[in-house]
């Protein structure tokens, strides 16, 4: 297939010359990365931020009179509203910082383990990572609550006449990822966020996989909470949020108790400061929360509209020049779907395929990718993944390509 015209509203190489990783050779070849639904690229602008941070003014925040702690806490509070303007919360209270997707997932489980009831139901959608299964059924454990599965079909597409059928008075909350990280299948979520209000259901919505691609949008949504990672959005690791509702967030309990969430202690009583402190007990990751301001900064200057549009003629592209290739199977939906591509070829273990394609400088991702039941609905073991960023290339579509041609024939 000839390479057809992709279009892109801004300049390509300019962005590229932004991620000096992306100049990196591996194993000889020059690095293709293809495993962006991991972890993203970070170009120098938030590079240089964190120097900046700690050959300039790193301290502790919110606690000293001094002038570097003043600085340094104005820069943390300042990327909490670049947050709050980016999703469109009503207020920077409902902007938490946290470790990552995971921790926010872990502070709402564990807010609502004081909250439910043995008669309570949640619904979690079969398209979920581990991080949004695992503490919601350590929290069943805590409460007798019972979890029900909403399921997919063979396209990896939500059943929502089944999820209307599932939604009852005794359904509390509901749990679903914004897009799958194992195929890329973009849920809607407005939709199921209305149907869950209907019934007066909460919903959580994992934001992980999405925010890489387009600007979740809090008051459109009107989601109870919504969790994103840092080093999805070309921040750095160990740098995540949680987004809720203020009065849902004023009405769990904190997560982890200990400096900083508190309004006063004595050994008798301890009554917790407002929000967001209540969440943010210890010092916090002061330097990522500024750094993930800027990497936000950087990905709104280049434009999500037109960072959606340039990464779906990639996918387009590398979807179909894959699908040319014989005993070629590609999971998940063929339209509302995030640049991923999630694939098999008959008779090939996917770790082999990745392991070639290492050798040959491509990066992408091979196993279960942490979603376990996904894999179990395909009775697979795992696939390769190939996720795309808006920095990458056609002419890196093509190396990809060719290369797991190269593999299919080493290893058939
Ligand atoms: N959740 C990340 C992924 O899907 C690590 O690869």
């Amino acid at each position: 297939m000839e390479p057809v015209p992709i279009h892109m509203k801004f300049d390509i190489e300019k962005i590229r010359a932004d991620f000096p990783i992306l100049n990196r050779k591996i194993n000889g070849a020059p690095l293709v990365y293809l495993d962006n639904a991991a972890t993203s690229q970070t170009p120098q602008q938030v590079i240089d931020t964190i120097v900046e941070y700690y050959s300039e003014y790193n301290a502790n925040i919110h606690r000293g009179v001094h002038s570097l702690s003043q600085e340094a806490t104005e820069r943390y509070e300042g990327a909490r509203k670049i947050i709050q303007n980016h999703i469109n919360a009503l207020s920077d209270h409902e902007i938490i910082f946290t470790s990552g997707t995971t921790h926010g997932i872990n502070i709402v489980a564990n807010g609502f383990s004081s909250i439910l009831k043995a008669e309570d139901e949640i619904i979690i959608s079969a398209l979920e990572h581990h991080s949004n299964i695992v503490p919601w059924q350590m929290m069943c454990e805590q409460t007798g609550s019972r979890l029900r599965v909403l399921p997919m079909n063979d396209s990896g597409v939500l059943n929502l006449d089944e999820y209307r059928d599932m939604l009852n008075p005794k359904t509390r909350l509901v749990l679903v990822d914004h897009v799958s990280n194992a195929l890329g299948t973009i849920n809607p979520i407005k939709e199921i966020i209305e149907l869950a209000h209907q019934t007066g259901a909460a919903v959580l919505v994992d934001g992980a996989q999405a925010c890489p691609h387009l600007v979740p949008d809090m008051q459109d949504l009107d989601v109870d909470f919504y969790v994103l990672s840092g080093h999805k959005v070309c921040g750095p690791t160990g740098i995540g949020v949680l987004y809720g509702k203020e009065k849902w967030l004023n009405s769990l309990p904190p997560y982890q108790g200990g400096g900083e969430m508190i309004s006063e202690v004595t050994f008798e009583k301890t009554t917790y400061a407002d929000l967001p402190h209540k969440f943010e007990a210890g010092t916090p990751n002061v330097c990522g929360a500024i750094a993930l301001g800027r990497a936000i900064d950087y990905m709104n200057d280049i434009g999500f509209d037109n960072i959606f549009q340039y990464e779906e003629q990639l996918l387009s592209y590398a979807s179909s020049k894959l699908n040319s290739i014989e005993g070629m199977r590609i999971y998940g939906p063929p339209s509302n779907k995030a640049a991923v591509i999630s694939f098999n070829i008959d008779g090939i273990h996917p770790y082999d395929i990745g392991t070639i394609l290492d050798k040959l400088g491509i990066a992408v991702r091979t196993g279960h990718h942490c979603a376990q039941p996904i894999m179990d609905y395909y009775n697979i073991p795992g696939t390769v993944r190939a996720s795309f960023a808006f920095y990458n290339t056609q002419e890196e579509v093509d190396r990809f390509v060719n290369a797991v041609i190269r593999a299919k024939s080493m290893l058939s």
